[in-house]
């Protein structure tokens, strides 16, 4: 279903955010990578990047004032989920954040692009860091949400929109910061505490592309088209080919996912 998102019950929680704003930085995922020592759920913002980075090396384009530009760190301790679940995790927590500021029609297309009339409105890119036996895990997750644009420049100029084209009003920036981050935080408890069935169902409630989507997916440069038949229990990509193979595509594996 593409439908505007239910609104899921949040628990209050205490506030452990601590929050640090820049006028400008590269990206603020690449700054947080400077702070791994700092406490669980430090976060960056910024009003802009100069070097916003997306998944598979591409740009974020993150204009002055103009979107949400998010990263959160994270130490989930061993023996928490998997990573690829944890994306589905951030991707239910801002499309549920979408929806309650207003915007209709939210989808999720696998494993986290949010949409809105199949254009993007949020990316997500999580990087681990310190991942081994000797450093502690941290993970961080940069989320950027288009959040004020008017328009955005040719390369994405009709692919893209904003929660302001799509509701025809502004957005406030911190207000959606803090109401994003609260979620994010109740979601990532149900991750941390092995709420993995709760995820996948929440996840694929929300998204038009879990089950019955004809795609084209470019797996490690294979071209897959098929039919989408649902996630597994670690959150990959069911997909029927048309001669009733099921495959299963792990998100680390997909260069490109679209609708056919
Ligand atoms: C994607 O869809 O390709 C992921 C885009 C992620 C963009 C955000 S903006 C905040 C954080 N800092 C970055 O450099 N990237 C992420």
């Amino acid at each position: 279903m593409s439908s505007r998102p239910r609104s899921h019950h949040v628990k209050p929680v205490p506030k452990p955010y601590q929050i640090h704003h820049l006028a400008t930085v590269d990206s603020t995922n690449t700054h947080l990578r400077g702070m791994v020592d700092a406490p669980e759920w430090t976060c960056v913002t910024a009003d802009r990047q100069t070097a916003g980075r997306g998944r598979q090396d591409r740009q974020w384009h993150s204009a002055a004032g103009e979107g949400l530009y998010l990263s959160i760190l994270l130490r989930p301790v061993a023996g928490t989920p998997e990573l690829p679940l944890l994306s589905l995790t951030a991707a239910v927590a801002v499309a549920e954040t979408l929806g309650a500021a207003g915007v209709a029609g939210v989808d999720i297309k696998w494993p986290n692009d949010l949409l809105v009339d199949e254009r993007k409105i949020c990316g997500i890119l999580i990087e681990s860091v310190g991942y081994g036996a000797a450093a502690p895990r941290r993970v961080i997750v940069g989320i950027g949400v288009n959040l004020n644009q008017t328009d955005f420049p040719a390369p994405i100029a009709e692919t893209a929109t904003s929660c302001r084209l799509a509701m025809g009003r502004m957005v406030d920036h911190d207000t959606f910061r803090d109401a994003l981050l609260e979620r994010f935080h109740a979601w990532y408890d149900c991750w941390r505490c092995g709420g993995t069935a709760t995820i996948l169902a929440r996840w694929q409630a929300l998204s038009s592309y879990a089950v019955g989507r004809q795609v084209a997916v470019d797996v490690g440069g294979e071209l897959l088209t098929g039919e989408t038949a649902g996630l597994d229990a670690r959150g990959a990509l069911l997909l029927r080919l048309p001669d009733g193979e099921q495959r299963v595509v792990m998100a680390g594996e997909v260069n490109r996912l679209r609708s056919i």
